[in-house]
């Protein structure tokens, strides 16, 4: 298996491409498919490593799921009560969403289950799920705080919960298993995070009521299966938006996104730096916004991020770290300390290897400062198995002078299987090598 993407910088990137779908609605549509009462149809589902792993807890739980092609497939819903109890423990591998999700999902079950992942995993902050759900009566034991996490079936109450932060696994978490509880569930946030759960159970027929910041849930009696669509994943589209926006002679279209408002904080961004993103035929594809982005090179001038914008990009921070060593004056970024609980902590991860390609980063605990714009020179860097950080070396080291090797980038089919064949197909000069 090849690990290591050498990167040649110095080609105008042109072309249409469609990045794949949605990691969040794809996982989502697994779990609340298998929950629903008849066939859930997905059409543009993520085989990626990360969605596969809920797929194959999903199995676990006596679920049957018919693939037709890779990105189409069929769950066939076994209802709120047909799960069934798992011979071994649920391996959700790398994936934060799939193991918080069913976290919420396994409590309200009346059979015992053992939620589990890879070391990275066991690595991440799980008592953000674990103190609510046992506010709610769950009975689960996280190991120090993180994973494995053993549950034993029980009865849930409902509660009224003020998230500490804003968490689309969270909220996610805590309103699935407010499906199991005697009595409505009400989650509280402190800002915007990404609301496909919300969304995806409304158009499954359950009562969810959001008033500003305050979701509540009312225990469904069934849930109406689907007929889905995915659209490409903004957090993948990410990475060629900035490319987009810095190489020289480029112009991208990308086919396709979801542009829920929850998730465009980095559009916003990128706008507020001066770049050229047009949205066009726009449309509705499953209760999600759509669009097609078209982008093209212009200079980027220096920005502040902080407040409610942070959690509408919290995956895009790898990425614009790229694109503020080459925006012009001092991009100051706070308040965005959740960065250090992801695959890696981002902030450190990012620093360390953009400063092997010479730049200068400023690392604060909750953020950093980036003056630009930088001179790159390429390097071997390391991706460190994060997905988000392989892919922005990927896109630094197009834009550096000289040759850039990323390695452990295997991690990128965590949510983007074919990064290194889109960019081929725009022109660019990767490859994995050996
Ligand atoms: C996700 C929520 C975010 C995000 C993750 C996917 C989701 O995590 O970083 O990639 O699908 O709900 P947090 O809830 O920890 O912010």
């Amino acid at each position: 298996m090849k690990t290591r993407i050498r990167v040649r910088p110095g080609k105008g990137l042109q072309g249409n491409v469609r990045v794949p779908s949605d990691k969040s609605l794809s996982h989502r549509a697994l779990i609340l498919g298998a929950l629903a009462t008849g066939d859930t149809h997905v059409r543009g589902f993520l085989p990626a490593g990360d969605t596969l792993a809920t797929l194959g807890c999903m199995e676990a739980l006596g679920v049957r799921i018919t693939r037709h092609t890779e990105t189409t497939l069929t769950v066939h819903g076994v209802g709120l009560g047909g799960l069934e109890q798992a011979d071994t423990p649920l391996d959700c591998v790398n994936a934060g969403t799939g193991i918080r999700l069913l976290a919420g999902v396994m409590s309200g079950q009346q059979f015992p289950s053992v939620l589990d992942g890879s070391d990275q995993l066991r690595r991440r902050p799980m008592r953000r799920i674990t103190e609510p759900l046992r506010i709610m009566g769950a009975d689960i034991e996280d190991t120090e705080g993180c994973a494995p996490l053993y549950i034993n079936g029980s009865f849930l109450n409902g509660i009224t919960y003020r998230m500490p932060i804003a968490s689309g696994q969270v909220k996610g978490c805590l309103l699935l298993a407010g499906m199991f509880a005697d009595s409505p569930t009400t989650v509280i946030e402190p800002g915007p995070s990404r609301d496909h759960t919300e969304r995806m159970l409304t158009a499954m027929g359950v009562d969810v009521h959001v008033d500003g910041y305050n979701i509540t849930i009312s225990p469904p009696a069934s849930l109406k299966p689907l007929d889905l669509t995915i659209a490409s994943d903004i957090s993948s589209a990410a990475f060629l938006i900035v490319l987009g926006a810095l190489n020289a002679n480029t112009s991208i279209c990308l086919e396709d996104v979801g542009i829920n408002p929850t998730r465009t904080g980095l559009l916003d961004v990128l706008a507020a730096m001066g770049a050229a993103i047009r949205q066009t035929n726009p449309r509705d594809e499953g209760g999600e916004p759509v669009a097609d982005l078209v982008i093209e090179q212009r200079p980027l001038t220096a920005t502040a991020v902080n407040g409610e914008v942070v959690v509408r990009m919290i995956d895009e921070f790898p990425i614009l770290m790229v694109a503020a060593t080459q925006a012009r004056g001092k991009t100051t970024v706070t308040e965005a300390e959740e960065l250090r609980y992801k695959e890696t902590d981002r902030i450190a991860v990012m620093a360390t290897e953009l400063r092997k390609l010479g730049a200068t980063v400023q690392e604060n605990k909750d953020g950093f400062v980036i003056s630009g714009p930088q001179y790159l020179r390429g390097a071997v860097v390391d991706g460190h198995n994060d997905h988000r950080v392989a892919m922005s070396m990927v896109v630094a080291g197009l834009l550096a002078m000289g040759e850039t090797i990323v390695e452990d980038a295997h991690c990128i089919n965590d949510s983007f299987p074919g990064f290194v064949e889109v960019l081929q197909q725009l022109g660019a000069d990767v490859e994995w090598v050996d």
